[in-house]
């Protein structure tokens, strides 16, 4: 059972998405990305009752405990997210929604062909630009040296942001799981701040694609077989790609077909769910492992269902 359902959005699929929850744009919002245990998050909410603490991380293990956390410090004012922040916060907060954005201690991704995930990345830098607040800022603390330097070259270069600060093993109100690991080994802990300077914008690929996700159609003698024909198939437009996996069907004539997209290098994981109904064929997003509705996922369902189709016209 999870605790505070109402501080855990498992599956935000609508955006922006916290503010509305909270229902208090005029009241600050704090975000942490890879909040780990939630200890952080829930000194923030409760140091600060009257701003809105947001948390986005990628492991359900990490948002339950943070959850349970939160219950038992008995704050409110704090909400948390699961999946993954690179595509979450670019479309889950409007532009100019955020005061601080927060990341402590986020693996640096030393390997180079990792570089991608890193935090310097133009995607992730565009998408702070364009959800803090002007004069808001973003905030990162590491015990690695020469990433904190890299994050504030990079990001201290974007047009809309500076490097407001770097300090070197700087007092702090509350120290976290990995903070305290590297401090009992000796390390330094280097933090950097970016401040938002100037306006900017970004496209948001939720907002593009319509949520309708349903088509229907004549398809003949459909059956596993030629499912599974379609193992493998790639299908693409612009930054968004997609490729047909394995099939499956049940005695009452229902097939899924599992699916792997990418847009602009952010990955899910879903089934299409095809059912016989009328004279016609159903295709549709499978209530398990429910995607965010982005324009790979609508690819696929349209391309599958004209692959079908055209097969079963020949
Ligand atoms: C090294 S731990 C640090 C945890 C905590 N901030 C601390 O200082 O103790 C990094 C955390 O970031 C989370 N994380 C990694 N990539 C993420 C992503 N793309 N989106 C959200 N969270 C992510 C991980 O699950 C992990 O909990």
């Amino acid at each position: 059972m999870l605790p505070a359902m109402e501080q855990i959005i498992l599956n935000p699929e609508k955006s922006p998405l916290p503010l509305e929850i909270s229902g208090c744009l005029d009241r600050p919002v704090l975000l942490e990305i890879g909040f780990g245990n939630g200890e952080f998050p829930v000194h923030l909410a409760r140091s600060r009752p009257e701003d809105i603490v947001v948390g986005i991380e990628v492991s359900l293990t990490c948002v339950l405990k943070a959850a349970r956390r939160a219950i038992r410090a008995g704050v409110g004012n704090v909400h948390f997210i699961m999946g993954d922040a690179r595509f979450l916060l670019r479309e889950c907060f409007p532009d100019m929604s955020l005061d601080v954005v927060y990341m402590n201690f986020p693996c640096p991704w030393p390997k180079s062909r990792h570089a991608k995930r890193r935090v310097t990345n133009p995607s992730f830098a565009d998408a702070l630009a364009s959800v803090l607040k002007m004069g808001g800022y973003y905030e990162l603390v590491t015990d690695e040296e020469w990433y904190a330097h890299e994050v504030g070259e990079i990001l201290g270069a974007h047009p809309s942001m500076r490097l407001e600060r770097y300090t070197v093993n700087p007092v702090r109100p509350v120290t976290t799981k990995y903070e305290r690991k590297w401090m009992e080994m000796g390390k330094d802990i280097h933090l950097v701040r970016i401040e938002k300077i100037n306006n900017f914008t970004i496209k948001r690929v939720l907002s593009e694609v319509d949520a309708e996700m349903h088509l229907k159609a004549k398809i003949k003698e459909l059956n596993l077989a030629k499912l599974r024909n379609l193992f493998n198939h790639e299908g693409g437009h612009k930054d968004s790609h997609w490729v047909f996996k394995d099939s499956f069907s049940n005695e009452q004539g229902v097939y899924l077909i599992e699916i792997i997209v990418s847009d602009q290098g952010f990955e899910q994981k879903f089934f299409i769910r095809i059912a016989e109904s009328g004279e016609g064929v159903i295709f549709k997003l499978a209530e398990t492992g429910s995607p965010f509705r982005t324009p790979a996922v609508k690819g696929a369902l349209h391309d599958l269902c004209d692959r079908l189709r055209t097969e079963s016209e020949e």
